[in-house]
């Protein structure tokens, strides 16, 4: 299997996903919260550019069908009932609800995305669940950092390389680009550390700065949960099916992708 990391979706050629697995990581704080969402019952994500588009989308709902949800500037936007923070996604929030969601990287880079075989979303929180679904698809695999306005960050890379980690205790056989490589080497770093690499952070600081510190702690879950969110169409369903098993034994096979409502 070819792993591929790009560290911001700028840096993503055109065809560049054609016929591969793509994973899309914003670990603070989209991924967290979509993750988050999915696992506490969402029926689904619908990913919007921009805050007009996700209430002009709302529109074609019926009354308490779908719920608005996103950030610019890490704070809720005007007249949405929901952040950007996974603690807001709670079951009595979200459960059976269709989230209009868009945030400043994290919606960007999935959209960037929608040319690829298959997409996952991936954070800390689901890493083992990830990397369980990128093997049992078998296809090549690039990752997309959502970065921060088009250039690095730490903790999607950091992410990124645990995906690496994942899938070399697999045993199958990788070959990695130069960036997976680098992404894996920091990882490393981390190992064991997750909840640092977020405090190191540009953003996470930032985060820290503007009150959303518990988000840091809620981000570093390895394996919360076994949830993994996929692309169906236009929106983020939970890919249906057993709960992912934890890395160390054999991947799951013959999933299937289907919205559970
Ligand atoms: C993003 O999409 O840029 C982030 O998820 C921002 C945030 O932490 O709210």
């Amino acid at each position: 299997m070819r792993v591929d990391l790009v560290f911001s979706p700028q840096a993503l050629a055109s065809g560049a996903l054609a016929g591969r697995t793509a994973l899309v990581i914003d670990v603070l704080r989209a991924s967290t919260t979509i993750v988050t969402a999915l696992a506490n019952g969402a029926r689904a994500i619908v990913p919007c550019l921009s805050p007009e588009e996700a209430r002009e989308r709302a529109q074609s709902f019926s009354s308490g069908e779908a719920v608005l949800g996103g950030e610019r500037g890490a704070r809720r936007l005007p007249g949405f009932a929901l952040g950007n923070s996974p603690l807001e996604y709670t079951g009595e929030r979200v459960k059976g609800k269709t989230i209009l969601f868009t945030t400043t990287n994290g919606t960007h880079a999935l959209l960037s995305a929608r040319e690829a075989a298959a997409l996952g979303i991936a954070g800390f929180v689901n890493v083992s669940a990830a990397a369980q679904w990128v093997l049992a698809a078998g296809r090549d695999l690039t990752m997309i950092c959502s970065g921060e306005m088009g250039g690095f960050c730490l903790e999607d890379t950091v992410c990124g390389g645990m995906v690496v980690t994942r899938l070399q205790e697999s045993g199958v056989p990788l070959t990695l680009s130069d960036a997976a490589l680098a992404a894996s080497l920091l990882s490393r770093h981390y190992e064991g550390r997750v909840r640092q690499a977020l405090e190191d952070s540009e953003w996470g600081r930032r985060l820290k700065l503007v009150e959303f510190e518990r988000d840091l702690e809620a981000s570093s879950q390895v394996d919360a949960f076994t949830a993994l969110p996929v692309l169906a169409g236009d929106e983020i369903v939970v890919l249906a099916g057993p709960p992912a098993r934890i890395l160390g034994g054999s991947c799951l096979q013959g999933r299937e992708t289907s919205n559970p409502s």
